[in-house]
């Protein structure tokens, strides 16, 4: 068994449901956190009938509220000893204009992409360097470049890929690896949840050909965390746009973002 211990928020759909079922069968304990219980509960009877004797632990636990990522830190402290690999999957978008956001939208965005990565990783810090165990933390392609009608969520995946590679540096000695994961576009029910009310989306038109499957993403970036890789593109044209992007020089770029196309309407700032 790989590890003793797998912590995975945001599992109760998209691409945390799949890290589970892909991580179920390498542990002896896994942890599975999201808001929706019953969708938690409904993952852990399916890995039951898979992975006789895994030990599955639903914990409904809103990663948006200070106190209860506190207590929720404090009950990972009792878990059983041994390897632990905690993923930071949890995540949420927010399409338009950032002067047109809701204020409770964009609390829990960076509580959630940011506060709660930052804070649980640090919980969990002196277990992974005493006992053994790997971070694996999802950004999005989106850390690689300033987006238009998509700004804080493109500034706070930058934030979960700079935060990843500072940690990787810092534990090099201590054997624990840290993997950011840069997927492209994934249909989960992250578009959904990212779209205001009566907002309709058009699709850029190369878009749906960029699309990477949920199970591809995770097998190759546990792949990749296996290798020790620092960051993981997964599929060939994510990893091409990424490196274009990358090599892209800002001001080569800023005209590029201000004639943005635009794929949202614009909107009147949305009541808070
Ligand atoms: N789909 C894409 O195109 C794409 C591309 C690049 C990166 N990503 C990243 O991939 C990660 C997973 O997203 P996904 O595509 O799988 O989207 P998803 O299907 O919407 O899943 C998001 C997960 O985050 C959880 N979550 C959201 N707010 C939460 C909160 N306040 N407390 C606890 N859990 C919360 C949701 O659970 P509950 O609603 O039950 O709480 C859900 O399990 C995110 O970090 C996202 O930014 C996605």
């Amino acid at each position: 068994m790989e590890y003793e211990l797998v912590i995975i928020t945001g599992a109760s759909s998209g691409l945390g449901r799949e890290y589970a079922r892909a991580l179920a069968g390498r542990t002896r304990t896994m942890v599975i956190a999201a808001r929706r219980r019953e969708r938690l509960e409904s993952l852990a009877g399916e890995l039951a009938e898979t992975q006789r004797g895994l030990n599955i632990v639903c914990e409904a636990c809103d990663l948006a509220d200070p106190a209860a990522r506190d207590a929720w830190a404090d009950k990972l402290q009792r878990m059983p000893r041994g390897r632990t690999l905690l993923v930071n999957n949890a995540g949420l978008g927010d399409y338009g204009e950032y002067a047109g956001a809701k204020r409770e939208r964009v609390r829990e965005m960076v509580q959630v992409n940011i506060a709660a990565v930052a804070e649980l990783t640090h919980a969990l810090l002196p277990r992974l360097i005493g006992q053994g165990g790997d971070v694996l933390n999802v950004a999005s392609l989106a850390a690689d470049v300033p987006l238009p009608d998509f700004a804080l969520y493109a500034a706070s995946k930058a934030f979960v890929a700079s935060f990843s590679e500072g940690l990787r540096a810092e534990l090099r000695q201590s054997g624990v690896r840290v993997l950011a994961v840069c997927p492209g576009p994934v249909h989960t029910e992250f578009g959904e949840v990212a779209l205001r009310r009566g907002q309709a989306r058009r699709e850029a038109p190369l878009r749906s050909w960029f699309y990477t499957t949920a199970e591809r993403v995770v097998q190759e970036s546990l792949r990749a965390l296996e290798k020790g890789c620092a960051r993981s593109y997964p599929s060939a044209k994510v990893r091409l746009a990424g490196c274009v992007l990358r090599a892209l020089p800002l001001w080569l770029l800023r005209p590029a973002l201000n004639r943005r196309p635009r794929r949202v309407a614009s909107q009147p700032p949305e009541a808070s």
